[in-house]
């Protein structure tokens, strides 16, 4: 319950009047009005000026400008054109997550996989994150390809180490801290060339300490950049935690579609039941940077999205294929780092309906069960 505070209270507009007149404005995602959502909080009424804070369900918002349009507008048409409004907009990232022993601090967790290899998957975790992290929200990358790791790389921390301290009797490791993200690979506990002899059990047991024995802290978003497929570590990740949703990366191409399928129908399966949180088609298009107007649509046009319209699965955007980006990848720095043009604005865009699309998730269904095998 949230406690509404009057500062300066006059004969006149009430808090009453004002909860009435925001009460009509609706969350165009959760399709519920803001006051029943406890998202107003803060009303604060002096003489005709009228302040409070709207508390969105991700620093991420794609609405946040609509949504404060429309508060003014109800202010105005319900108490008059002479209210002095000012709204504050703050975030807070939902959770449905129960108090889990394991990661309490850690919100969402959310696992980026795809059917067929090298389709982008650590690409697009690496900046998702970063888009997530210039939002405001704290984001942590967990490298689950224990075969192949590609985030130490990806963030120019191949030389870093994580500290492993004591802590009770338990070894905790401390995630590595790169460009604002927290972060855990296999590629920064053994050397580069040795990752290849990591095989099942051992590497579903890497996976279980990475989630087990990093001290995550707190976090909106922990980003599980998968291996491609469908693996042991896929059910290894389903078995430790509550996984929020998964995200699969695809290209627009026959064989990676129907790949993308099968990874969507493992998610889907009743025993696992991880909602899928939404498709990123990748490489949907090659464009010269300095020419973005110019389309070329190498793998096919528009495979990505027919999929996530034809299995009822949110579409959550388009990434073309982009020198800069494979460049960013290959330097260390994500290129959506790079601000003012249009691969930032790209994935800033999708790490929006990423983010809107946990926050419907979240409204609407409770906690993902962890697969128990018996
Ligand atoms: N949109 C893009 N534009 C340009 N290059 C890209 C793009 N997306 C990915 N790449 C490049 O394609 C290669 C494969 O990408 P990445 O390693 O992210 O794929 P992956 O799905 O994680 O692969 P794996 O299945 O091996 O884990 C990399 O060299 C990367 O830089
Ligand atoms: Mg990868």
């Amino acid at each position: 319950m949230f406690s509404f505070q009057i500062k300066n209270k006059q004969v006149g507009i009430t808090e009453n009047d004002i909860l009435k007149a925001l009460g009509k404005v609706e969350e165009p995602d959760l399709k519920k009005d803001l006051v029943t959502l406890g998202m107003i909080k803060d009303i604060s009424i002096d003489g005709n000026n009228v302040s409070f804070t709207v508390l969105l369900t991700t620093p991420a918002c794609p609405l946040k400008e609509l949504i404060k349009q429309r508060c003014l507008d109800a202010i105005h048409a319900e108490l008059g054109k002479n209210i002095d409004v000012s709204i504050k907009m703050h975030a807070e990232v939902t959770s449905i997550r129960n108090a889990n022993p394991q990661l309490p601090g850690v919100k969402n967790i959310i696992a980026i996989s795809s059917g067929k290899g090298g389709v982008g998957k650590s690409t697009v975790t690496a900046n998702l994150a970063i888009a997530l992290k210039e939002s405001g929200a704290k984001v942590g990358i967990l490298d689950a390809d224990i075969y192949g790791p590609s985030i130490p790389l990806m963030f120019g921390a191949e030389d870093l180490q994580p500290l492993i301290s004591n802590q009770d009797g338990k070894n905790k490791i401390s995630p590595i801290h790169q460009y604002g993200i927290k972060m855990i690979s296999i590629g920064f506990l053994t050397p580069a060339d040795s990752a290849v002899v990591w095989r099942g059990p051992m590497a579903s047991q890497a996976l279980r300490q990475f989630l087990g024995d990093v001290d995550w802290g707190d976090l909106d978003y922990l980003l599980i950049d998968l291996p491609p497929g469908t693996s042991d570590i896929h059910l290894s990740l389903v078995q430790t935690v509550p996984v929020t949703g998964a995200v699969v990366v695809t290209t627009p191409q026959k064989v990676a579609l129907a790949d993308a399928s099968k990874g969507m129908a493992m998610f889907r399966q009743p025993q696992i039941n991880v909602p899928i949180l939404g498709i990123v088609e990748n490489m949907a298009y090659f464009t010269p940077l300095e020419l973005p107007a110019n389309k070329y649509y190498l793998f096919g046009e528009g495979g990505g999205k027919q999929m996530a319209e034809k299995s009822g699965v949110p579409f959550l955007g388009e990434i073309p294929l982009v020198q800069g980006i494979r460049e960013g990848g290959d330097s260390g720095r994500p290129a959506t780092m790079e601000k003012n043009n249009i691969i930032s604005e790209i994935f800033d865009q999708v790490a929006s309906a990423l983010a809107q699309q946990v926050a419907i998730r979240n409204a609407n269904s409770p906690e993902t069960e962890r697969v128990v095998v018996s």
